[in-house]
């Protein structure tokens, strides 16, 4: 006999009720907790989670009601190769993602589910992603097996009781179906992190569904972020005329007061959070900059009445990448998680405070590492994960932005677009113009990180930054983009970056973080129209002269190498654009082909015919 849902009167939606009772008699939970996001009930599953061993409490004078969690050592990252996009044809799902089809994929899930959360509490989660009651927001209800998701969820998303009195009768909601996939037998004794080694992350984009079995980790599990605010969001915008994108969102203020945000686009770990917290350089600060956080991973963008972007964080706090985050690199995010946070997979100090590769220059003594063993700096081994993540309300940032939760959003200026490229890609270019931003953000590449299962240090296209999280066919997302240009009266202007330009030495040519205001700078000064820029093959480009150098050594020479464009290498890059567009074959845009060729052909001007002195961005010369 399936146990009753015992809803609170609060609860007076029927799909909802629906929804949860067959939930229920699915799964065959012990038991059922409405969660209703107030403090009280976040600090009693805190402490449920201490006692089952999930948690470790950490220090509270060091760390203020913060929490250490260690997951199993086989669930540490999204599993780019378990996500499915289940769509009626496997066209529609595109070459990029894996398809299966929906009605076999919901047997598989079906037999996976049955008695999955026997001997567990099955929380049901209410979230909006997006200010409460924002245009631009929606709502999703999770029921999940694992009370690390509901504490998580609190933190990441507006959850709780309010998302109900919303949805009201009859609002819309996403349902999102999460088990960890280890249910318990009577007596059977848990483990501090139950999961299971068979990982389903699946979406039915066109029923708007996601079922998720086997992970507890980050985007596998808090279904409010990957799955629901960028795959089954990116097909809501497509079909109802908006974007969902893996964006961070910042505002810059110059001296004289205006503001302008961007929305920039970063593969995963590949710096949106440092970006978004940027820390202006001191010569910048004593001149009245600053810059403003908004989000750090995921924009949803909408079309206002005056013709601009406006866009929202649909989250509520930060699932930061921990390894490398310190007060010399990010200090804004070292301020966000003093207190009141949620790590995963970061090493233990003696004295109950958290540590990782990164954190402080030199490490301490001994640590308990991620996987819980005793460990010191010559043991051989990281002691936090690579993909170590820290759990953060937003509000904590020192630099959030007045406006980061105006249900009416923020109007964008620019889409800046950036991967990891060691060589090949210069700095900073603006295209020309909205269809030529769309290819260079389409045909951005990346090495591969930590963020996902697999190899890391293989060049990969990324478009977009999107590539694991599109929800439908890459090609229909690129006409997508464009028919976004025709459509928006003022859209944002477009810029790739690449801050992660290496010489033979594998050194970095660019010193990155808060100098990247320099070219911030100049991005907001091109969209008011007042920053020079010289025509290049890759469109416009900024000379030594028009960014700001105050108070940082780099020279001439220095930025001529971190702005090259090498013909013979940008032809062998144009060229392998080809592969990517042979896969994508059936729905590509025709434009990009004669996109294509158009920068192929300019490759050839000589660098006289464009502006520069032949010195300066060296092409090769035949
Ligand atoms: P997800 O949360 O996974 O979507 O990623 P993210 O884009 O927010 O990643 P995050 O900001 O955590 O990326 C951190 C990585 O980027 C670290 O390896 C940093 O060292 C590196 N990084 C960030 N900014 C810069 C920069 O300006 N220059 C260089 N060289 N590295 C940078
Ligand atoms: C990413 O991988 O881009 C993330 C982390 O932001 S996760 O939420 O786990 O997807
Ligand atoms: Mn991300």
């Amino acid at each position: 006999m399936p146990i009753e849902i015992n809803a609170p009167d609060y609860v007076k939606h029927a799909k909802a009720l629906e929804f949860v009772k067959e939930a229920v008699e699915l799964c065959q939970p012990d038991q059922i907790h409405w969660c209703d996001g107030s403090e009280e009930e976040y600090q009693q599953l805190c402490e449920l989670l201490v006692s089952k061993g999930t948690f470790k409490k950490l220090n509270s004078d060091k760390r203020p009601n913060s929490f250490l969690a260690l997951s199993d050592p086989t669930d540490v990252a999204r599993v780019e190769d378990r996500t499915y996009i289940c769509t009626r044809r496997r066209q529609s799902a595109g070459p990029t993602n894996n398809w299966v089809d929906p009605r076999e994929m919901k047997q598989t899930l079906k037999t996976l589910f049955t008695g999955c959360m026997q001997g567990r509490t099955m929380y049901i989660v209410p979230f909006s992603m997006g200010p409460l009651g924002s245009d631009i927001a929606q709502i999703g209800i999770e029921i999940s097996d694992s009370p690390y998701v509901a504490v998580n969820m609190k933190i990441m998303t507006r959850m709780g009781k309010k998302v109900f009195d919303v949805l009201g009768t009859h609002g819309e909601f996403v349902p999102c179906m999460h088990s960890v996939g280890s249910p318990l037998s009577p007596g059977q004794e848990d483990v501090s992190w139950p999961c299971n080694k068979e990982k389903y992350i699946v979406h039915y984009p066109e029923e708007r569904q996601i079922w998720s079995f086997g992970s507890g980790y980050g985007g596998n599990a808090l279904l409010g972020k990957k799955c629901f605010a960028l795959r089954i969001a990116s097909m809501m915008g497509r079909d109802e005329g908006w974007m969902a994108e893996h964006m961070l969102i910042a505002g810059v203020e110059s001296p004289d007061g205006r503001k302008n945000y961007v929305g920039a686009a970063f593969p995963s770990a590949c710096g949106k959070t440092n970006f978004a917290m940027l820390i202006p350089p001191e010569a910048y600060q004593q001149a009245g900059w600053k810059v403003t956080t908004i989000g750090d991973d995921i924009a949803w963008l909408k079309p206002g009445a005056d013709g601009q972007l406006y866009a929202i964080n649909p989250e509520a706090g930060f699932f930061g990448v921990a390894p490398g985050t310190s007060y010399d690199s990010n200090p804004n995010a070292m301020e966000s998680i003093r207190a009141n946070t949620i790590f995963t997979n970061v090493a233990l100090t003696p004295d109950g405070d958290v540590w990782w590769e990164g954190m402080t220059k030199e490490a301490p003594p001994e640590l308990i590492d991620w996987q819980g063993q005793p460990w010191t700096p010559d043991s051989g081994r990281k002691a936090a994960h690579p993909n170590a993540r820290f759990t953060a309300p937003a509000s904590q940032c020192p630099s959030i932005d007045e406006k980061w939760e105006d249900p009416a959003g923020v109007p964008i200026s620019a889409f800046i677009f950036g991967g990891r490229r060691p060589s090949v890609v210069p700095l900073i270019t603006q295209a020309v113009n909205w269809n030529f931003g769309v290819y260079n953000a389409a045909t951005i590449g990346s090495e591969t990180t930590a963020a996902a299962a697999g190899k890391v240090g293989e060049v990969r296209r990324d478009p977009m930054a999107m590539l694991p999280f599109c929800g439908y066919h890459m090609g229909d997302y690129f006409n997508h983009w464009l028919e976004m240009g025709r459509s928006v009266p003022i859209p944002p202007r477009i810029f790739c970056v690449n801050w992660f330009r290496k010489n033979e030495d594998g050194e970095f040519l660019w010193p990155g973080f808060g100098e990247n205001m320099r070219i911030l700078e100049w991005i907001v000064k091109r969209v008011r129209g007042e920053a020079f820029a010289l025509e290049s093959p890759l469109g416009w480009m900024p000379r030594y002269e028009d960014l700001n150098w105050e108070g940082l050594d780099f020279t001439q020479e220095q930025f001529e190498q971190v702005m090259r464009i090498d013909r013979e290498q940008w032809k062998e890059e144009v060229l392998s654009h080809q592969a990517l567009f042979d896969k994508l074959y059936d729905r590509l845009p025709k434009e990009f082909l004669l996109m294509r060729e158009l920068i192929l052909s300019s490759l050839w001007r000589s660098p006289e015919n464009w502006g520069m002195s032949p010195e300066r961005y060296l092409v090769q010369q035949h």
